[in-house]
């Protein structure tokens, strides 16, 4: 079969990572072409192809936690908070787009916005940050809205994080086991007393839980330079995903993921 890699081509690096597809996806729509559009795409297609494999690690995660591998969550955390320090480095790039610059091809977004990104509300919710709230700007023919709809029912990296500590003698409370799976994870006192016996018993558990808030200090600084990012480029216009903007991503500023590590420093 004939095609754009050659006829009967042995398998080489732009067939196995189908190069001349990825470069095709890039398509500015300002007319003339505003040269930072192209930066703008790019950064945004990455930010989402870094979402796929975050997705992908927190999955493993999940079953490592329940099945009590300790090594195999450690070594995935690893991944996920090494992956977001490059999700915030990514922002100084996007921050070399001057407001003008913006503005020369935002109009041609029209109500287009990461708030619509369904990975990222995937990522949420698979950290157990469920807000049913948000499921109402995923118009239910966005591409994976079923996936996200999914989700929102399914159990989180955190109720998973609690069968790991029961393999490690925590009792968990039945409220946490019985919990209803459409709500958010939140802090819960006796989980914090069993993570407190663990950080003192058990060195190397105690590596996966500072991993994690590496990783939950990485979301929180994201969101932090992603707000800074909105501020320098749009300052105080509404966004184009129809939140109020600004205040919208102010609500989930410095909110932590893994709220029973955090709860307990003082107590160490
Ligand atoms: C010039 C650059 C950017 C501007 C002006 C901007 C603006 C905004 C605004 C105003 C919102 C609030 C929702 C709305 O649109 O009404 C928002 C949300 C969001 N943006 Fe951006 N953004 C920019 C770059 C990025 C980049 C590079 C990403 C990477 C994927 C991103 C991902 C998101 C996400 C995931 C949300 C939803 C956040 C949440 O629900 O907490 N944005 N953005």
């Amino acid at each position: 079969m004939s095609n754009e890699y050659g006829k009967g081509a042995p398998l080489s690096y732009n067939k196995y990572l189908k190069v001349p597809e990825l470069l095709k996806l890039q398509e500015t729509l300002s007319d003339p072409t505003s040269h930072d559009e192209l930066l703008f795409i790019i950064i945004h297609q990455t930010y989402e192809l870094w979402f796929k494999q975050l997705l992908h690690e927190f999955e493993k995660i999940k079953k490592d936690f329940s099945e009590g591998d300790l090594f195999g969550a450690i070594h995935s955390f690893k991944r996920t908070r090494t992956i977001m320090k490059v999700l915030v480095a990514q922002v100084d790039i996007l921050e070399t787009m001057t407001p003008s610059s913006f503005s020369s091809f935002r109009d041609r977004l029209e109500t287009a916005s990461g708030f619509q990104s369904i990975q990222f509300r995937e990522i949420e919710f698979v950290l157990g940050y469920k807000r049913e709230s948000t499921l109402k700007y995923v118009k239910p023919d966005f591409p994976g809205a079923d996936r996200l709809q999914k989700r929102i029912g399914e159990r989180t990296a955190i109720d998973h994080f609690y069968d790991f500590l029961e393999t490690r003698g925590a009792k968990i409370p039945g409220e946490l086991k019985n919990r209803d799976l459409k709500q958010a994870n939140g802090p819960n006192e006796q989980v914090q007393q069993e993570i407190l016996k663990l950080y003192k018993s058990s060195p190397e558990v105690s590596i996966l839980f500072e991993l994690m808030t590496d990783f939950d200090e990485g979301l929180q600084e994201w969101r932090y330079r992603h707000i800074k990012l909105v501020e320098r480029t749009i300052g105080a216009k509404k966004g184009t995903g129809g939140s109020p903007g600004v205040p919208f991503l102010k609500e989930s500023l410095f909110k932590p993921i893994f709220h029973d590590l955090w709860a307990i420093r003082h107590e160490m």
